[in-house]
């Protein structure tokens, strides 16, 4: 049903131009193409985001690079621009297709009328090719200037230098990065229907194509083009490469390229598209939220990962999370391995910059940063926010404190292990990653003189509200399920254990292990009262009040919460899940009555000020039938991008984009949380909890290699294997 697939917005509103630009996203994985108009200049945040390519200028902070437009056009009618924010529109509208990942766009000046269509090929990760109809109302004079324009939004730019153009049949601009000179070519080609007089030429703004021509009233034109981008890191020769996808594309044309992307497209529905019966609004939100996720996934590269704000643009510095482990890659193992294979492929590859890491901090073992960019280089700063009030940058501990990034890594090495049977990803570097990773624990942790037991003291958990904390529950628990989890090794390598024993020798691990098996029972088993989970050592002391007082309290929209004077820090009002997450990482061990213990006393207290909660309240809401709550939480995980929602700032940085988290989230909910998946020991497991609003499920997964297509109604389940 195609409106359960489809968005469409009317009317232009300068404001919205931003939210739509997330919004109306089209990417492949190599790069994401902001959902803005062809004609916008860089104040309308337009943005071909590269995935894995980062630069620095100057001191500012590093993030990915944005590369020129291929798929700029403005049309200009008797001398005068028809464009967005400069002539008056008789009528505007945005579209995207979730199944295919078509922008659209159609506009009416009067004079003329532009419809458009763009893809981000996902069949040609490096081609993107848009088609323009251009309908006359009147007699006129038409001036169409197409081509690569390098006047692009960068937050903390610029970031390339010594452009360099060439004109002719097919339009190339290259440039290099400022840090690393790392080459980015950009080609451009295009095929008309109509005769006109052309010129090229090249300037500051980049490289452009005028077509002049005279069109007469009721006359309809139509111009595709085909820009292709390459970069130092994908080939040596760039340009050339370039070059030669554009041209071979034209030659193909816009509607086969559109023929050869959709059946990318519909490949990747077949193994991972969830279907909800009983509500299209949330059918389609669900749909949205696998499209922002499935349009990310480095499907080229093998070894990728995923930025906090996908490709969407340079929010977070394009750096790497615990987002990927914990809410991104559920769904992707789930649905294909491949790509949660790359995910911790990253990972595996990036081990050096953990081990370095910790070295700096004094640790042993893999302290993974807590904004990855590449090859593990740490990217979070020691100032990460700007204080409304002073303009000062407010010194933040996540980069020193938030020690739980190396547990969910290694936790998420053993899920890929038991969810698709497959042991090829330990062998090759994911198994060193977990036994590093258990022995940054073993030497982060503190044994004091007159206690046995072993704290975590200085930390920051989820919640990143409350800094340099002791003993958080969930990092705690993480850090025993990380040496848990390394001592696993010995079962899981049952069969060969010399491998084991080599990699042990390599690593001159015979000591830690030992100090393993000692420690981990050792950690401090968080603390309760009345069966709720004190989320680290004097929580339950702080300031107990609701969640519209600290509200009261907030002098500017934008201040931030958290840090030396937030004001959370004194209150038990908390940013995100904490302890619910860790109930809902580790259900095994919580019965339902601490669930529902812990659920009572922290939804309440806490802010879901990060898109990253939400998931975590739903999914242990399924666990103790909350369903009306689970159903809520599940709409604010999944039409988060729909509805331009979450917050865009902290303190006075912008920290707006996609949420892939959110979108990974609203899978979790649905397939793990309403349809109650499990995999136990390889075998599959459905215990489901459907909303009442939701009348059937039904969805693919592939466990242990095969793949099943799973129907979820109020009278039972089935499970079919796919043909
Ligand atoms: C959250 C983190 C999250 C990051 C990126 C922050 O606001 O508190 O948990 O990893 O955003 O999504």
């Amino acid at each position: 049903m195609e409106k359960l697939w489809f968005l469409k917005r009317s009317g232009y509103d300068p404001r919205s131009v931003v939210s739509d630009g997330n919004r109306f996203l089209i990417a492949n994985g190599y790069m994401g193409v902001r959902g803005t108009v062809e004609e916008s200049g860089s104040d309308a945040c337009p943005a071909v985001n590269l995935a894995g390519v980062y630069d620095r200028y100057g001191s500012r902070w590093r993030e990915p690079v944005n590369a020129p437009n291929g798929l700029f056009v403005k049309v200009f009618v008797n001398g005068k621009p028809m464009a967005l924010g400069e002539a008056e529109a008789v009528s505007h509208s945005l579209a995207i297709s979730y199944r295919h990942g078509i922008f659209s766009r159609d506009t009416d000046f009067g004079a003329v009328s532009l419809s458009s269509r763009r893809i981000a090929s996902m069949a040609q990760p490096h081609l993107l090719a848009s088609n323009m109809q251009l309908r006359f109302d009147v007699d006129c004079q038409v001036t169409l200037c197409t081509g690569i324009s390098a006047d692009i939004w960068d937050i903390n730019g610029p970031h390339l230098f010594e452009y360099r153009f060439e004109t002719g049949d097919t339009l190339l601009c290259e440039a290099v990065t400022g840090e690393k000179k790392i080459p980015v070519a950009v080609a451009q080609c295009v095929r008309r229907d109509f005769d006109a007089v052309e010129t090229c030429e090249s300037g500051e703004g980049g490289v452009m194509r005028t077509l002049r021509f005279f069109a007469q009233k009721g006359a309809v034109f139509s111009l595709d083009a085909f820009a292709a981008v390459y970069t130092g890191l994908d080939t040596d020769t760039p340009a050339s490469a370039a070059e030669a996808l554009a041209s071979a594309a034209r030659e193909v044309g816009f509607d086969d390229c559109l023929k050869q992307n959709c059946a990318a497209w519909e490949r990747i529905w077949e193994s991972s598209a969830v279907d909800l019966e009983g509500n299209d609004e949330a059918a389609l939100a669900l749909h949205a939220s696998q499209y922002y996720l499935n349009s990310i996934a480095p499907r080229h590269a093998g070894n990728l990962s995923i930025p906090a704000r996908g490709l969407s643009g340079q929010t977070y510095k394009g750096a790497v999370f615990w987002d990927s482990e914990i809410f991104l890659f559920p769904m992707f193992v789930h649905t294909q391995p491949e790509v949660a294979n790359s995910l911790l492929r990253y990972r595996i590859e990036t081990l050096p910059g953990a081990l370095k890491k910790a070295a700096e901090y004094g640790y042993r073992g893999a302290f993974y940063p807590w904004e990855s960019q590449e090859g593990g280089e740490e990217g979070c700063t020691n100032f990460n926010v700007v204080d409304v009030f002073t303009h000062r940058p407010v010194r933040t501990y996540f980069r020193d404190k938030q020690i739980h990034i190396s547990a969910d890594i290694a936790y998420t090495m053993r899920q890929y292990y038991e969810i698709t049977g497959d042991r090829s990803l330990l062998e090759e570097g994911g198994a060193e990653v977990m036994l590093q990773c258990a022995r940054f624990y073993l030497s982060r942790a503190t044994r004091h003189l007159d206690r046995d037991s072993v704290d975590f003291a200085d930390v920051i958990g989820p919640d990143e509200y409350h800094e340099r904390v002791t003993n958080n529950a969930f990092t705690n628990e993480m850090a025993r399920h990380c040496m848990e989890s390394a001592l696993a090794l010995e079962e899981i390598f049952a069969d060969c254990p010399a491998r084991l024993h080599s990699l042990i020798e390599k690593l001159d691990y015979g000591c830690d292990w030992k100090r393993l098996k000692e420690v981990a029972g050792r950690i401090r088993k968080p603390r309760e009262k009345n069966g709720v989970i004190e989320q680290f050592d004097g929580y339950f002391a702080l300031e107990d009040c609701s969640l519209d007082t600290v509200r009261s309290r907030v002098c500017d929209p934008r201040e931030y919460w958290g840090g030396d004077h937030g004001v959370a820090g004194t209150t038990q009002i908390i940013k995100q899940a904490d302890v619910i997450a860790l109930m809902a990482l580790l259900p095994q061990q919580y019965d339902t009555a601490a669930v529902a213990a812990n659920w009572d006393y922290y939804e309440g207290r806490t802010e879901h000020g990060s898109s990253l909660s939400a998931c975590m309240y739903a999914l242990t809401a399924c666990r103790i039938h909350r369903l009306d709550w689970a159903w809520e939480l599940f709409l604010r995980s999944a039409s988060i991008d729909i509805q331009g929602g979450g917050k865009q700032w902290a303190g006075e940085i912008y920290i707006g984009g996609t949420h892939p988290a959110s979108n990974g989230g609203a899978w979790m909910i649905a397939v793990l949380g309403f349809a109650g998946l499990r995999v136990q020991k390889g075998r599959l497991e459905l215990h489901p909890n459907l909303p009442e609003q939701i009348t059937c499920l039904r969805f693919p997964v592939t466990i242990g290699g095969r793949r099943l297509h799973i129907t979820v109604t109020h009278d039972g389940w089935t499970a079919e294997e796919a043909s």
